[in-house]
């Protein structure tokens, strides 16, 4: 089963004359352990496309579908529990919870899930040591830099091992050795436990790391990469 696939989804924000057309019939189909490169020009439709398929977002027209969970068809609750148990995000500009420390803001999307809290403990130690932040767990946001706040927005967003994890630009504010690295893991995370990943880049040096690179302009997949 795949892990996304969306049918012919439109995105229409607004209506009549101030209409934007932000999606238009994009299909798109990821493998459930797939890692998926998504470029194209500022305002092309990117990150609405992340949020349509994480459930944060209703298509105006489409099927979309997370392994089997037909989510255009949800209602609120359902896309409450939906995100909180089956997806990962990381949003652009990475928001972490600023009274927390790096590893309660991880620790804080498991307890939501309801998960053991020893091993939840280990997972987020052994997530924070893999980026390279295994010194700093005990610190708050505004202990860290740019890059390291992003990183341990990555960290939580895996820390449910979640179905799909959508990335916006994980690695806008890292330079490139850290970026690739940051890519390298999200992909040992897909490829170790069948998550499937789309990540948003700027960054055409980290699209290598992707099994492909699909490519929006204007709302429209030009490129499917396959
Ligand atoms: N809430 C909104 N209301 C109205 N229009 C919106 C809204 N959000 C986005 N848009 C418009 O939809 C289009 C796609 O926006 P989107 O944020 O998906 O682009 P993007 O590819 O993520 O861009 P960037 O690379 O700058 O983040 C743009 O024309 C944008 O202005
Ligand atoms: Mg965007």
């Amino acid at each position: 089963m795949p892990a996304l696939e969306m049918k012919d989804v439109r995105k229409v924000y607004g209506s009549g004359e101030q209409a934007v057309v932000a999606l238009d019939h994009v299909t798109l189909t990821v493998a459930d352990d797939e890692f998926v490169a998504l470029v194209g020009p500022s305002g092309s439709g990117k990150t609405t496309l992340l949020s349509i398929a994480g459930g944060l977002l209703r298509p105006t027209e489409g099927i979309v579908r997370v392994g089997p969970h037909r989510i255009d068809e949800y209602g609120p609750k359902e896309l409450t529990r939906f995100r909180r148990e089956f997806v990962g995000f990381v949003f652009q500009g990475a928001n972490l919870v600023p009274f927390l420390t790096a590893r309660e803001n991880l620790l804080v999307v498991s307890e939501l899930a309801g998960a053991d809290r020893r091993h939840a403990r280990a997972r987020a130690d052994r997530l924070l040591d893999e980026l390279g932040l295994g010194g700093k767990a005990d610190r708050l946001p505004a202990q860290l830099s740019g890059g390291e706040r992003q990183r341990v927005a990555i960290g939580r967003a895996l820390m449910n091992e979640p179905e799909l994890v959508l990335f916006d630009e994980p690695t806008s504010s890292l330079d490139s050795h850290l970026g690739e690295q940051v890519m390298q893991l999200i992909r040992s995370e897909v490829k170790g436990r069948g998550t499937a990943a789309i990540v948003v880049t700027h960054d055409r040096r980290m699209t290598h790391v992707a099994d492909r690179t699909v490519e929006i302009s204007d709302g429209r997949l030009v490129d499917q990469g396959a």
